[in-house]
């Protein structure tokens, strides 16, 4: 699959995470404070917990369950008790169309 239309970009509210599901893969998408727009997996890597209800906080999103927080540019567990990375999307902005294509993750650091 190639990338596909996730939602508008009008839709997103800043700070507000919104789930999405791409041919079945759950994505965690999120318009930061700085107007960027982010999409990680949605689902912690400490548990069965959709990052989409936890809380945005600059370009981190926190596990509401345990208080995981994510990197939503690397992905990165930033603090325990999770600490394997959740997959990091390729976001592309068409007029108002949010694109990403769920088997194409970022390579990061
Ligand atoms: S399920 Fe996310 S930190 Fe535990």
């Amino acid at each position: 699959m190639s990338a596909a239309r996730a939602c508008a970009l009008s839709e997103l509210v800043q700070d507000q995470p919104l789930k999405v599901v791409l041919d079945d893969v759950p994505i965690c998408v999120v318009l930061d404070s700085a107007g960027d727009v982010h999409a990680i997996g949605d689902t912690c890597t400490h548990g069965e917990v959709s990052l989409s209800e936890g809380f945005v906080e600059d370009d981190t999103v926190e596990c509401w369950a345990h208080g995981s927080r994510f990197s939503l540019r690397t992905g990165a567990a930033l603090n325990l008790p999770a600490y394997e990375p959740v997959p990091v999307y390729v976001v592309q902005i068409d007029g108002d169309d949010v694109l990403i294509d769920p088997a194409v993750t970022k390579a990061v650091a």
